[in-house]
């Protein structure tokens, strides 16, 4: 069976590198309440790895004996919090959550006729903030605590958020055992939350930018599963695939799984797989990250972008606005947003260049589909 998950959200079968962020982390948890890393944000582009590192994230905190609540920030966060996770973390973990007590008798004892009342000790109509409280109370008894993850952060309400984030500031001034990890797309993140001045408290977080796996890290995420599953990859043929994946952990997987799949019966991958893989794995990553990335910007963002695609290597900006019959100072408005889109980087002054692996090449293969929605 093919070992490799070229899907987001799905755990890869050998999780790669990372492990200076889960270091941090188990630190935060160690260090105890003030700790910085007890509010962490995470954000990276599509593909690079946020939700599969959150879940990581989230076993670590359990193998601590931390209390988890997952969540991804869809509208009704808060209301999920209050009416849901919380006070199922109250039920589970309080003795005293469920108070039985005899409400009548109505019938001599030995009928069967006593009724019973259950009463919640913790209602539901309760705030994020006060139930959370308790939680932390509950769990820090077992010197224990309690982590909220929410995913996909940059989509959240801001009205929702900011609850959120004063529920925790609340703990963490209360100096209460609670840690908040969250993750999501650089651009949003940027524009929309830190901006808001509100959420300070995301602004303070610690953040970590997921770049590019390292050249072994990958090797080893593709090769062990390989290996796993009964089959072999030449040292050849491992390192093409290492450089075909560019580090980025999306490619990781759909090259695992593109190689895997060609002659799945044959003990060896070879390169000649690897060969032969390679257009399908480029337009699949296409279709799957560059497109949605291409579709959520402007017309002219997608202009600029297609110009700068005409080199082989970085551009110069004063190309680009040549290439567009613009001045400078409006290609230069246009480099920041693009920038702040985490869809180019800047190397060099003066220079741009594409963020994601093949992206040049889906911008020249489909230049002309683009422009006909
Ligand atoms: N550290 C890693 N090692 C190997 N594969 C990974 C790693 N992180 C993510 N992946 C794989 O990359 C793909 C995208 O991961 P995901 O967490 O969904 O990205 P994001 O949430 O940033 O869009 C998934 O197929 C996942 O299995
Ligand atoms: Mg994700």
């Amino acid at each position: 069976m093919n070992p490799f998950r070229p899907s987001f959200g799905s755990s890869p079968p050998e999780f790669a590198g990372r492990h200076e962020l889960i270091n941090e982390f188990v630190l935060a948890l160690d260090e105890g309440p003030g700790s910085p890393g007890r509010a962490t944000l995470y954000v990276g582009p599509r593909g690079s790895g946020k939700t599969v590192l959150l879940n990581q994230i989230e076993d670590t905190a359990r193998e601590h004996g931390w209390w988890v609540i997952s969540e991804n920030a869809t509208p009704g966060l808060v209301q999920r919090l209050a009416t849901d996770h919380l006070p199922a973390l109250l039920a589970d973990n309080d003795p005293q959550a469920r108070t039985t007590k005899v409400k009548s008798l109505s019938a001599p004892l030995g009928m069967g006729g006593a009724s019973w009342e259950t009463t919640e000790a913790h209602p539901r109509q309760l705030s994020v903030r006060s139930q959370l409280g308790a939680a932390a109370d509950l769990m820090a008894e077992r010197g224990n605590g309690v982590l909220i993850t929410v995913d996909e952060i940059h989509g959240g309400r801001a009205d929702e958020l900011r609850e959120l984030a004063m529920a925790v500031q609340h703990s963490f001034r209360e100096q209460r055992q609670v840690a908040f990890v969250a993750a999501g797309l650089p651009a949003a993140v940027n524009e929309r939350l830190l901006r808001d001045q509100l959420i300070t408290f995301l602004r303070r977080a610690e953040r970590y930018v997921l770049g590019p796996l390292e050249p072994y890290e990958v090797a080893e995420a593709l090769q062990r599963p390989i290996e796993a599953s009964g089959r072999s990859i030449t040292p050849e043929a491992l390192d093409a695939a290492v450089q075909l994946s560019e580090g980025y952990p999306f490619l990781v997987q759909l090259v695992g799984y593109h190689l895997w799949r060609q002659h799945p019966d044959t003990p060896t991958i070879t390169i000649s797989e690897v060969k032969a893989a390679r257009p399908a794995i480029i337009r699949r990553v296409g279709t799957l990250v560059h497109e949605p990335s291409l579709s959520e910007i402007s017309d002219v963002d997608r202009a600029f972008l297609r110009a700068m695609a005409v080199d082989d290597g970085p551009s110069r900006i004063s190309d680009i606005a040549e290439r567009l019959g613009v001045d400078s100072n409006y290609a230069t408005k246009y480099r920041s947003r693009l920038l702040a889109a985490e869809l180019i980087i800047a190397p060099a002054r003066g220079y741009i260049d594409f963020e994601l692996p093949y992206m040049r090449t889906y911008l020249r293969t489909r230049s002309r589909d683009l422009d006909t929605p």
